[in-house]
């Protein structure tokens, strides 16, 4: 059977889905792999690397894909009225890997299931220890948090660690973690490298002794209702209302003594809460810097906008678009490997076939369509009583 891994055209995506090293995971596995030219360029994987791994470089899309079995993406492929219609050149029958981001382009489903193509979104692996190998939201939030911190120190105009010099002592900055998962739990490692005071909140009580032991602070409201704040898959809830009131009390409190801010918090196929108000904003000293990781989910910050560094009552906010694109190479390269392992899973036998077992709960669990029907209970929609 024949892979294929075209070149990412959305905007701000410069990473690829396939490394070199994974070509020669794939041949093993018994799998022919084409590569569109370029495909890896902007994450520094030239097309010499692929073709010396053993890919056949593939100057065409269309060609590239009118005989692949299974296509390997990044992002959702683009569709007719966005300006290039990848998804047209997918053959029926062929496997679709990718992040497809079935919440926010659920349209493009029903195209899937007419099209025949068996679609699998990866942001779905579900969070088990079988899965941890395969779960795309790790690595590449993973990375996110990491560059986050470098994105604030860029733009702060200040040191991070305390200096002791002999013109003077040069403070530690102050850094609030907005949301620890895993963005978050990275963001408060780097921060701490570089030599910040940390601290950090979220709704999730189990957090509190994470964020503890990477030398942090945990500041929260804890009550009945966080008892219940986290869902089977370890993902928080919406909070109520009159939670949210107590919380915004605890943040304007903590906030006007900090020196930045990252925004990580997010609620699984829903706006991501708002956080930090603009009255927040205000109480913060000139100088100061929010980078919401959130932005493109509606952003934790009010005043955040995505593809932009605002500049609000004197405090940067910072709202790049893609942030694991910003370090593609290590992005690719994780991506690249949790897809590799799921491919396996769907390889048993190694012989370059495709053996899906439906009733594997990590397969029922990405399967978003196949033949022909969208299958995926959260997205299926009911059929109406005969
Ligand atoms: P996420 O990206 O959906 O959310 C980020 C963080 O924001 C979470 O910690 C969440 O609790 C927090 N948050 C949501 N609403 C908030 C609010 N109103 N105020 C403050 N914080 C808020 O979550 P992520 O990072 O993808 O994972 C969440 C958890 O899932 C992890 O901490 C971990 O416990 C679990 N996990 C399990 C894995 C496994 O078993 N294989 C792999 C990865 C994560």
């Amino acid at each position: 059977m024949k892979i294929a891994v075209p070149k990412e055209r959305r905007p701000y995506e410069r990473r690829v889905a396939i490394t070199p090293d994974m070509v020669k995971k794939y041949r093993a596995l018994g799998y022919e792999v084409g590569v569109e030219a370029g495909a890896g360029s902007e994450a520094s994987y030239p097309d010499e690397q692929y073709a010396a791994a053993g890919a056949s470089i593939v100057p065409d899309t269309a060609v590239l894909l009118r005989d692949a079995d299974l296509v390997l993406k990044v992002q959702r492929p683009m569709s007719e009225g966005e300006g290039r219609n990848e998804l047209g050149l997918i053959r029926q029958g062929a496997v679709l890997i990718g992040m497809l981001n079935p919440y926010g382009a659920k349209a493009d489903l029903e195209s899937y299931a007419r099209n025949h193509i068996t679609a699998m979104s990866m942001e779905l692996v579900p969070r088990i220890t079988r899965a941890q190998a395969m779960d795309v939201l790790s690595s590449q939030s993973n990375l996110a948090g990491y560059k986050a911190v470098l994105d604030a120190a860029e733009q702060f105009g200040r040191a991070f660690p305390m200096m002791m010099t002999a013109a003077g002592t040069v403070p530690p900055a102050r850094v609030l973690v907005m949301g620890a998962g895993v963005a978050g739990l990275q963001a408060i490692a780097t921060a701490r490298r570089l030599g910040a005071i940390v601290s950090a909140t979220d709704v999730r009580p189990v957090a509190r002794e994470q964020v503890q032991s990477l030398g942090a602070t945990f500041v929260m409201v804890e009550n009945e209702e966080t008892k219940a704040a986290e869902t089977a898959g370890g993902y928080a809830k919406e909070m109520s209302e009159d939670y949210k009131r107590q919380q915004a009390a605890l943040i304007a409190e903590t906030i006007k003594k900090q020196d930045i801010v990252i925004c990580t918090a997010l609620i699984p196929g829903r706006a991501a809460p708002k956080l930090v108000t603009e009255e927040m904003l205000r109480t913060m000293k000139p100088g100061s810097v929010v980078v919401d990781l959130a932005v493109e989910q509606g952003g934790n910050c009010a005043l955040s906008e995505a593809g932009k560094v605002v500049d609000a009552h004197g405090v940067k906010i910072v709202g790049h678009r893609n942030v694991p694109s910003r370090i593609a190479v290590d992005a690719s390269a994780l991506y690249a490997r949790n897809l590799m392992n799921f491919v396996t899973l769907l390889t048993p036998k190694g012989e370059g076939r495709l053996i899906a077992d439906w009733k594997d709960e990590i397969v029922r669990g990405v399967t978003l369509t196949h033949d022909g029907a969208i299958v995926h209970p959260q997205f299926a929609q009911p059929k109406s009583p005969s």
